[in-house]
């Protein structure tokens, strides 16, 4: 194997840094550790402000990271003889909690790559506690619209907790994209979930967020809770919300690295099938084994995903990088497919 660091394009990180104000922020706080963070920490209230549609501090919750998040729901919602509707492809994350818990596992296959909001209600029973739906969709890429999701909420029973999973909504461009402000202010049973692992690329420090009706918050997140978020978080998560123009280059460079590999996938010999995406990865169908080829780039030193723990078997999945990272990745799929057995 080489001996210098990989090309990680297999988690979907961002390839650029928190910018030099986060890392100042981080810093700043560090003689005062010996204290705790205050609570609400003014990170509940100005993600409130970041996101406006009239959000407050009690439609927000904290974790470390999404999963974090993810984890806290479960814990709150899901029990054993319950059921929990997870589309599948997924992120495995979902599926792992609805395990933990002793829950019942329902899956919907997705039609097209696309969540299938009907079939998603077909698969509702008494016992339903939960539904993950995920969009901008990992690992397909596909979007829920505002009209399927407003359907969805028309017609969910109350026993139900969507978890509407949004952690890649920066790179989303089209403008039909479902948001679910009017049904949190509703009081509907419907939870939020955001990330700072993404377009604001701070992977490394675990932020991620929810945001419900207050009624909902309470359920899962009690004010305890909000001591989840650490001094160094809170100083990073207020700066990295002011870092405008980063968030900005950071969107740019996902929807354009979409585009790159979108297109030259798309007419490679050796790959069937390419998704669009409105995240910040492409997935893809090779017609030889998938893990052969991600096992191939590895020893080029590339990481790139092969989806069989997603339930996609078969197909691989690239994260953008920087330019010369996707550049070189597809250049490495195109060598390697040439000569696939
Ligand atoms: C769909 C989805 N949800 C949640 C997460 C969790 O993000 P994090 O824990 O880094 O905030 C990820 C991470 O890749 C993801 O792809």
């Amino acid at each position: 194997m080489p001996e210098h660091a990989p090309t990680y394009l297999h988690l979907n990180e961002n390839p650029r840094p928190p910018s030099k104000d986060v890392v100042n922020a981080v810093l700043g706080v560090l003689s005062g550790l010996n204290r705790y963070p205050k609570v609400p920490n003014r990170l509940h209230g100005r993600l409130a402000e970041y996101l406006g549609q009239g959000l407050a501090v009690e439609n927000i919750s904290v974790g470390h990271g999404g999963v974090d998040v993810l984890h806290q729901l479960a814990v709150a919602f899901l029990h054993p003889g319950d059921e929990a509707i997870v589309p599948r492809p997924n992120f495995p994350v979902y599926v792992n909690n609805v395990a933990n818990r002793g829950a019942t596992l329902v899956q919907v296959e997705l039609n097209d790559y696309r969540l299938d909001m009907q079939a998603l209600l077909d698969a509702v029973t008494p016992a339903t506690r939960m539904m993950y739906l995920t969009s901008p969709h990992n690992p397909c890429g596909s979007l829920t619209t505002q009209d399927e999701l407003d359907w969805l909420m028309d017609h969910l029973p109350d026993h139900v907790l969507l978890v509407f999973d949004e952690v890649y909504w920066h790179f989303a461009s089209d403008p039909a994209q479902a948001r679910v402000w009017k049904h949190v202010h509703a009081d509907r049973n419907v939870v939020v979930l955001h990330s700072f692992s993404k377009a604001f690329g701070m992977a490394g420090l675990r932020l991620g967020y929810a945001v419900s009706s207050p009624r909902i918050k309470q359920k899962f997140s009690p004010p305890v809770s909000e001591f989840r978020v650490n001094l160094m978080t809170e100083a990073a998560g207020l700066a990295a919300l002011e870092d405008t123009e980063g968030v900005r280059e950071s969107i740019r460079l996902m929807q354009e690295g979409c585009t790159v590999l979108y297109n030259a996938l798309s007419g490679m010999d050796g790959v069937i099938r390419v998704l669009p995406s409105q995240a910040s990865f492409v997935a893809f169908r090779p017609d030889c084994s998938g893990k052969w080829l991600e096992s191939q780039l590895a020893e080029r030193n590339i990481l790139v995903r092969e989806l069989s723990g997603f339930q996609m078997p078969g197909w691989v999945r690239i994260s953008v990088g920087n330019p010369g990272e996707t550049e070189q990745c597809l250049s490495e799929v195109a060598d390697i497919l040439s000569n696939r057995p």
